[in-house]
């Protein structure tokens, strides 16, 4: 392989290039100001949240979180590796890419890839000599064209198949020892790591082979060998077939991810090629990344047995921080005791892939995981359900997304998707206790979802005419809360002068002790909401919340206090926030 792209080539890469014009000849964009606007192309949308500031050199989506450079536009719409965006926009620049070792063949890892690639073609001519080993995949099922096609070959017994041929001299053997391949054992002596298995070629996202899995033919144990980390192979990257599934779909849409090589195979030999399997290693957030590069929907399909529900709901809590409008997940337990290749030589491809169509959407499987945690009957099973779910929708990123998955939750568990995200921020701040409640609160606003009160500095600093029109809450001036200040002088300020622009209005509260510096990095990374909302409404309703939030946090002080007794005037305070909270909205403020 060649050297590592040196890091100022890229920066000076991405500077020079026009971000604006690369994204428009693959998307329309409009003008609109100093940006560009589209309708996303990584979700499904009718309004125009995707933006291209030629400016900041970035692209970022409001609906779906999705942003980037241009590097990362490419490697997203194109679906391509890092290595491959830099070198498209390199030719687009009409420059050529260095490489840190220079392009001489002397760079360290290339060496190894042709080692590798040898040991495929030898391991493959032995499988042809070998009636045992043929034997063997036939009676898994497998054919001559997807043996071929996986370049599946075979690894002959005794020690030294690999090291007579390509291991001659120290050099040579050196070599040898960082494939893997070979290794040296406490007495100094080398043999062959695949003796007497099957092998499963592992190739890299360029079709490169980077290992091996090698299995045995009968119940010895390890059933399963695997090449070690080298330079060259990393399992918690590596998808095993990915390569060859990108190579038999013109377009990828779907992978199912599997657990097992012979998964994989199987599969493919029923037509259904787009599959790929994890390296007997759990789902990493790399593997995610590739995945979702490859297709916009992945299928995690998995044994019904314990083993292979634990690894589900690894790769649910690895999902969520990848999950966007327009990406789908869903999970397929098949039977305890199955496995896809199982699976697919008993009922055949179309009951296979029926099974597929009707698996588990992501949200399904979360819910159900939840659920059957806690009992919904109690409003104690409603808070622990919150609580549960609270870290859980933290690591989904903003947008419509978690907001529709919030909404599920609340159907689920019968209430509103207000209250629901109200339980869900106070799970995290646990029972404010009353010696430390500013910290807490403190911290409420700087975790996770945005609080109300950011939401409203944002709202009122890209809509400064709203401020005019909103009513201020009862008790709103007096509350003390992180930012409110921030807010309050906000709205005055955006009150007097209703005209004024976002960034100008930003830029007068720039000093402002409680915050005033974040307020232009608000105006430039986030609108809170799409074009048809009603702002005023939006801007009213976070307003009454936050005035409603205090009030409920002071009642469930008090309440928390209640069983240590509580002063008379506490009491008072307790019953008059009863009658607030209770009555209706409306009247919070
Ligand atoms: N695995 C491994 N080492 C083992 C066992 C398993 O690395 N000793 C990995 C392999 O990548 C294997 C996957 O885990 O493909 C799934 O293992 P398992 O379910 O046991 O094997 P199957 O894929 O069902 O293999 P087969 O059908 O050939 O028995
Ligand atoms: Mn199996």
């Amino acid at each position: 392989m060649p050297g590592r792209i040196p890091q100022d080539f890229i920066n000076d890469l991405i500077d020079r290039s026009d971000i604006v014009e690369i994204i428009s000849s693959r998307i329309q964009l409009k003008k609109a100001g100093r940006e560009y606007k589209a309708c996303c192309p990584f979700h499904g949308e009718k309004t125009a949240s995707f933006t291209v500031s030629p400016e900041k050199g970035f692209y970022h989506c409001f609906g779906c979180g999705a942003h980037g450079t241009v590097i990362g536009f490419l490697m997203e719409h194109d679906r391509l590796e890092f290595i491959e965006a830099v070198e498209e926009l390199a030719s687009l620049n009409g420059v050529d890419v260095p490489r840190e070792a220079g392009n001489a063949p002397s760079s360290p890892t290339s060496p190894l890839y042709d080692l590798i690639e040898q040991a495929t073609s030898v391991y493959r001519e032995r499988l042809r000599e070998n009636p045992a080993a043929i034997g063997y995949l036939k009676s898994r099922g497998l054919d001559g064209d997807t043996t071929a096609r996986f370049q599946i070959g075979y690894a002959p017994a005794g020690w030294d198949f690999l090291l007579k041929r390509f291991g001659s001299n120290d050099e040579s053997r050196d070599r040898l020892l960082k494939t893997g391949l070979v290794l040296r054992n406490e007495e100094g002596r080398v043999y062959d790591r695949f003796r007497d298995r099957i092998i499963f070629p592992i190739r890299d996202s360029r079709g490169r082979t980077v290992g091996f899995g090698g299995r045995v033919m009968d119940q010895t144990e390890p059933k399963y060998l695997n090449s070690p980390e080298t330079p060259v192979f990393h399992k918690g990257r590596e998808l095993y077939g990915l390569f060859e599934a990108r190579r038999a779909n013109r377009k990828l849409d779907r992978l199912i991810v599997v657990e097992g090589y012979m998964d994989v195979v199987a599969l493919a030999r029923h037509g259904i090629t787009n599959a790929v399997a994890t390296l007997g290693t759990a789902t990493t957030p790399d593997h995610l990344q590739r995945l979702f590069r490859a297709g916009n929907e992945i299928i995690f399909c998995f044994d019904g047995d314990r083993a292979g529900r634990e690894a589900a709901w690894r790769a649910l809590q690895v999902t969520l921080p990848e999950l966007r409008e327009g990406r789908q997940v869903r999970f397929l337990f098949l039977a305890d005791g199955q496995d896809p290749d199982s699976m697919v030589n008993e009922v055949g491809p179309e009951a296979f892939a029926k099974l597929v169509e009707q698996s588990d959407p992501l949200s399904e499987y979360l819910l159900e995981h939840l659920k059957a945690e806690t009992d919904l009957g109690s409003m104690d099973g409603q808070a622990r359900l919150a609580e549960l779910a609270r870290p859980l929708v933290n690591r989904i990123p903003e947008g419509v997304y978690r907001e529709l998955l919030l909404e599920r939750l609340a159907t689920e568990v019968g209430l509103s998707a207000e209250r629901l995200t109200r339980l869900l921020s106070d799970a995290g701040a646990a029972k404010p206790r009353s010696a430390e409640p500013v910290v807490r609160s403190s911290q409420r606003v700087t975790h996770g979802r945005p609080g109300p009160v950011r939401q409203a500095v944002t709202l009122v600093l890209h809509q400064p005419s709203t401020a005019s029109l909103v009513r201020v809450p009862e008790g709103f001036d007096e509350l003390d809360k992180p930012g409110l200040q921030l807010l309050r002088d906000l709205l005055a300020a955006a009150e007097d002068t209703p005209d004024i622009k976002p960034a100008r209005l930003a830029e007068s509260l720039a000093d402002h002790p409680d915050g005033g510096g974040h307020l232009t990095k608000l105006l430039t990374l986030e609108l809170p909401l799409d074009e048809e909302s009603d702002w005023e409404a939006q801007l009213q309703d976070t307003l009454d919340g936050i005035v409603r939030d205090d009030l409920e946090r002071r009642f469930a002080e008090l309440a928390d206090k209640a069983n240590h007794g509580l002063t008379d005037a506490e009491k008072a305070e307790f019953r008059e926030l009863q009658e607030q909270i209770a009555g209706p909205r409306s009247q919070a403020g």
